[in-house]
């Protein structure tokens, strides 16, 4: 089972559980950057992340996305903005919709925020994959270099509960 964590972070959250998750699935790691990178500090982080995200915007992408297709599991790692998926992930699922028509694939999420609803920023994912199988959502609230072992054991759990799907 070939799998691939692809994420966006802004502040390191989501990186942190990205890269424990990677390594516990032994799964490859790709980080989303942005051609012009968001801002990341006070009013202006709030107000272009937030404008970006409740618009719906698809910022360019500098990443380069390899073929997907040869991956089984594919999991999407997103803070939540205003609701949604970090901007940047818009640009990624429409990348695959438009280019990499997967099928029969596991999609996992990797989601992080502040403790609000999850739930737009999951079906904002499954429309963009339709025709593959979701594993549930891996969900972290504030995650922190201090709740280091907590995450992990988190993911071992989860690793544990899917390991029918993804092994
Ligand atoms: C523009 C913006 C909007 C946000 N909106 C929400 C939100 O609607 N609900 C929530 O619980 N957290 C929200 N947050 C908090 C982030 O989702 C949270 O801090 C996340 O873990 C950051 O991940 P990162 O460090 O990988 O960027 C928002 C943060 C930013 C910058």
């Amino acid at each position: 089972m070939k799998s691939i964590v692809i994420f966006y972070s802004l502040e390191g959250h989501t990186k942190l559980v990205a890269q424990i998750l990677a390594q516990e699935l032994n799964a490859d790691l790709l980080e989303l950057e942005l051609v012009k990178p968001l801002p990341n500090k006070g009013f202006r982080k709030y107000f272009w992340c937030g404008k970006s995200s409740v618009f719906r915007e698809k910022p360019e992408l500098k990443t380069e996305i390899p073929d997907l297709s040869q991956y089984d599991a594919i999991i999407i790692g997103t803070p939540v903005w205003v609701g949604n998926c970090a901007s940047p992930i818009n640009t990624i699922l429409s990348v695959v919709n438009r280019s990499h028509k997967l099928e029969g694939k596991r999609i996992g999420m990797l989601i992080t925020n502040l403790g609000g609803s999850i739930k737009k920023c999951i079906k904002q994912i499954e429309k963009a994959f339709p025709n593959n199988e979701f594993l549930k959502p891996l969900h972290f609230v504030n995650p922190s270099e201090n709740d280091k072992e907590e995450i992990i054991s988190k993911i071992r759990m989860w690793i544990e509960k899917t390991k029918q799907v993804i092994s």
